[in-house]
């Protein structure tokens, strides 16, 4: 049998992150199954000079080993990209992800403000509202490009109420974050368009739009969580103007495509698996709850995030050098059968069910876990109430990228019919 570390090309974004699922996942498990750590090429990259190649974490130990010891395998330079990314672009992208301790505690600390349970209760009007009206709009079109009717819309409302930004602009906020993850799709950048430019001007255009509100809010706070970030007052450290501007590009950038492509996922596995539906519908308050962390597992929407080498370290018997990157898959490590039973199966009810779709065990782990799982069980307890026969109509369109498993387009119909029940 040929060896998987050399008939497998994780760098191939149009090629093995192109085809089905079902053979990445078959990609995936035939590396989990080869012995040591494989190492790959920089994929294609327009950066300018994007450095040395990358070592693949696939197995769901060496995740978790790599997620605890964020001294050894850290998130600086960048965590966001297995390219070395220019330092402009650092600049605006980089806020509390790409960062170590002590200054990722610090800022980590501040920003925490806007995610207490306090914060979170105080959107739960928002979010039940939206889905409701979300839910409306899609018993009212009947047929609807999903994408942008039904999944994206919850995530975008939620972030630019925390922050305070008017209604106005929250379509400008949406097409920047867009330019932003997908710049690798020429969905969102046209093919020709400089990619390195077009980040930063989309970039720049948000940090711009975060100077003008936190200096508003500097003056005349409000309830908003950007008054509590940039008033030092209100718990003794604040945000600098470009902290603030660089933390809101990577809110708007983690928080807006993640639950946007659970809840694709969703509403297409939904679509897959008619008996997992039945059994969600027969008992929605029950079944919510695992459902939702089924989503994230089987979609895991952000596939990997990169650590480098601080020092050498063995990783399951395999020596990493200092300076090594290394990519933790948590796509693959979700589907890891040393951990759970049956991993390609969907299973609404599944129990224990500990993936790292919102990371491994560390500092960096989601700060917007909470509020992610609030957002998809507002939704989709909306949806299955109200619309219980929703349905894809035909294939999601898949973003091209190998770092967020995303759907651009998806064909949606409230009504499916009786096929989709089972
Ligand atoms: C299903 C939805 C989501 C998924 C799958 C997801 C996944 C992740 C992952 C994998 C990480 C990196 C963890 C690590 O490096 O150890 C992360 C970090 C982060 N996420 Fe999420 N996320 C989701 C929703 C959100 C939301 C709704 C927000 C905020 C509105 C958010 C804000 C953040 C932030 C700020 C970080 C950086 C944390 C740090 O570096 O300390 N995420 N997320």
């Amino acid at each position: 049998m040929p060896d998987a570390t050399t008939t497998i090309d994780l760098s191939d974004v149009d090629g093995f992150w192109a085809a089905p699922i079902r053979e990445r996942a078959a990609g995936f498990a035939a590396l989990r199954e080869s012995p040591g750590i494989p190492w790959f090429e920089q994929p294609l990259s327009h950066v300018p000079d994007p450095g040395p190649g990358y070592y693949a974490l696939t197995r769901y130990d060496e995740v978790v080993e790599a997620s605890r010891a964020p001294g050894v395998f850290r998130s600086g330079p960048g965590a966001t990209s297995v390219a070395d990314m220019p330092p402009a672009f650092l600049e605006f992208f980089g806020s509390m992800i790409n960062t170590d301790d002590p200054r990722h505690s610090r800022l980590r600390r501040i920003v925490s403000r806007g995610f207490t349970p306090r914060r979170l209760a105080g959107l739960q009007g928002t979010l039940e509202r939206t889905a409701s009206e979300i839910v409306d709009d899609l018993l009212s079109a009947g047929e609807c490009e999903g994408v942008e009717a039904v999944s994206a819309r919850l995530p975008l409302r939620t972030i630019c109420e925390m922050m305070g930004v008017p209604e106005s602009h929250h379509r400008f906020v949406y097409d920047r974050s867009n330019v932003i993850l997908g710049a690798a799709d020429p969905e969102y950048v046209p093919e020709g368009t400089d990619i390195v430019t077009a980040l930063l001007t989309a970039g720049g255009e948000l940090a711009a739009l975060m100077r003008d509100l936190g200096e508003a809010r500097r003056s005349e706070p409000t309830d908003d969580v950007t008054s509590a970030l940039v008033n030092a007052e209100i718990d003794g450290e604040g945000l600098t103007p470009d902290e603030l501007a660089s933390f809101f590009v990577l809110l708007v950038v983690a928080g807006n495509e993640t639950t946007r492509n659970a809840t694709s996922w969703g509403l297409h596995l939904l679509t897959e698996h008619p008996g997992q539906r039945a059994a969600w519908l027969a008992d929605p308050e029950g079944v919510t709850p695992t459902a939702i962390e089924e989503i994230v597992r089987w979609a895991s929407p952000v596939i990997y995030m990169r650590r480098t080498l601080s020092e050498p370290a063995v990783l399951g018997g395999t020596e990493l050098p200092a300076g090594a990157k290394t990519a933790l898959f948590y796509w693959s490590a979700n589907r890891d059968p040393e951990v759970f039973d049956s991993p390609e199966t969907f299973d609404v009810r599944r129990s224990p069910n500990p993936h790292l779709g919102f990371g491994g065990p560390g500092p960096h782990f989601c700060l917007g876990a909470h509020l992610a799982r609030r957002q998809l069980t507002a939704l989709f307890t909306e949806l299955l109430r109200r619309a219980p026969r929703v349905a894809t109509t035909g294939e999601p369109r898949r973003l091209r990228s190998m770092f967020i498993n995303g759907i651009t387009r998806l064909p949606l119909t409230a009504d499916g019919g009786k096929a989709v029940l089972a």
